[in-house]
């Protein structure tokens, strides 16, 4: 007799949460393996069955131990709460069978049963939080070095994602969700909606609603699943919603199309119309600069001079990309263009002006240098990947220069002399307009 091996994933804890499978298939094994607190939560289901039980450090002990059973041609169930292909033993198990030399055509077979993950329990118990895009992030760095841990929440605040935070807190790691929090309040309101949610669906259940700026004072286990909300998130009548729309932030590019949606047709700011929403808020707000314009959208300049150059119009703003190949011959024809400021950006806020002309521009390498009495400058050539011609009338005249993620590198702008732009030097970068761009893809 062939031996087989239920992964079994029997959710948040209550048997009316499990699935029909994962009862069918506890109830068809002849031994049940599982963490000692697992194995007391499905206790009415183990009648005649051999009960294997391990501790919390045994994972790899509890893989080996379902494999040598089912090499004596026993049915075996590996149990795990919620899911247990999120962070549970569903990984661990292939690893100690592929190790062992086991393949998926093995006469031993291995099926996983899939169930309500902690995240969706949790949710459940408290409103709507997870309407819209999630991620789940585990706190634990027992087998996760901090630094990965730290940059996946940064990148979840910043990309304002709804965040579950699993393996929040225990008794020797009290830190992380206080260095969690820390990092969240940078992306997000300190009044951030917050669900603290313990042992959902299990005897000791309790809910917390609180903010983000109170998270880490609250009490946390490791029991418990934290739910942090986006920026549309809010709490009304004691439930936690995350709206599935979200264009609140634009509701004046997207009010018209709000009200005339279209099932099944993107927003007008999706994919295809967004470039053409970001123009006309360019044309709307004149004033503003390329920085400016990308913070309000969230992306970098890069992308805001792509969706200018797109169109026809964009109020006073003006912007064309240089043909590929052709960077070094817009240096050249810098040199045209009279005396120039040089601006760099350092990403933490210093704003570096540099009065050059761009014949003193030497290209070494993969070094664009400028060195003067007054100060060097290098530049990393290498890194720069496409450059933009961007002006509005009357008012400036320049080239940016952007890296392969669309982050600014540096820009050179024409200088006024005596209040006003020469003509001369006018002419001379509309002529670099004319020789070197693309044409423009019209959206
Ligand atoms: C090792 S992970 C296991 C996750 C599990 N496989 C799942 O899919 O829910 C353990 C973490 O899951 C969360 N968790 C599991 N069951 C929970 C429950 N009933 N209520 C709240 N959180 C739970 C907690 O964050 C806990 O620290």
């Amino acid at each position: 007799m062939n031996g087989k091996i239920y992964l079994v994933g029997f959710g948040p804890g209550a048997e009316e949460h499990m699935s029909f499978k994962a009862k069918s298939a506890i109830a068809e094994s002849d031994v049940v393996i599982g963490y000692t607190t697992y194995i007391k939560l499905v206790k009415d289901l183990l009648d005649g069955k051999e009960v294997i039980r391990k501790g919390m450090t045994e994972e790899i002990d509890r893989c080996i131990e379902a494999y040598e059973q089912a090499k004596l041609g026993k049915t075996i169930a590996l149990i795990s709460s919620g899911d247990i292909g999120v962070y549970g033993m569903a990984g661990p198990t292939y690893e100690v069978l592929l190790q062992a030399g086991w393949t998926p055509t093995d006469d031993i077979q291995v099926e996983i049963v899939p169930g309500s993950t902690a995240l969706s329990a949790c949710a459940s118990l408290v409103g709507a939080p997870l309407t819209h895009d999630f991620c789940s992030i585990s706190l634990s760095d027992l087998l996760t070095p901090w630094p990965v841990i730290a940059r996946r929440i940064e990148a979840a605040g910043h990309a304002d994602f709804v965040i579950a935070l699993y393996n929040p807190k225990s008794g020797r790691r009290t830190q992380q969700i206080v260095e969690a929090q820390k990092i969240l309040l940078r992306y997000r309101r300190p009044d951030t909606p917050v669900a603290i949610v313990k042992s959902a669906y299990r005897r000791r259940q309790d809910i917390q609603l609180v903010r983000l700026d109170e998270m880490s004072d609250c009490e946390i286990g490791m029991l418990t699943t934290v739910l942090i909300g986006n920026s549309s998130t809010f709490i009304k009548h004691g439930l936690m919603i995350t709206p599935r729309g979200y264009a609140n932030k634009y509701s004046s590019l997207t009010g018209a199309a709000k009200e005339g949606e279209k099932a099944g047709i993107s927003l007008t700011m999706g994919l295809e119309g967004w470039y053409a929403c970001l123009r006309q808020y360019v044309a709307d707000n004149p004033g503003l600069t390329l920085e400016k314009i990308a913070d309000y959208f969230g992306v970098v300049v890069g992308e805001v001079l792509s969706a200018i150059a797109a169109g026809e119009s964009a109020g006073e703003h003006k912007a064309a990309r240089i043909q590929a190949g052709k960077l070094n011959e817009v240096v050249s024809a810098c040199e045209s263009w009279g005396h120039l400021r040089g601006i760099v950006r350092a990403e933490a806020g210093a704003v570096t002006e540099l009065f050059l002309r761009a014949k003193d521009f030497q290209l070494r390498g993969d070094w664009l240098n400028i060195e003067t009495d007054a100060f060097h400058c290098h530049i990393n050539w290498s890194k720069v990947n496409a450059a933009y011609l961007a002006c509005r009338t009357d008012k400036s005249y320049g080239v940016n220069f952007i890296d392969n993620k669309g982050h600014l590198v540096f820009r050179l702008l024409l200088m006024k002399e005596n209040g006003e732009f020469s003509a001369t030097k006018i002419n001379a970068y509309m002529q670099t307009w004319q020789a070197l761009i693309e044409e423009p893809n019209n959206d």
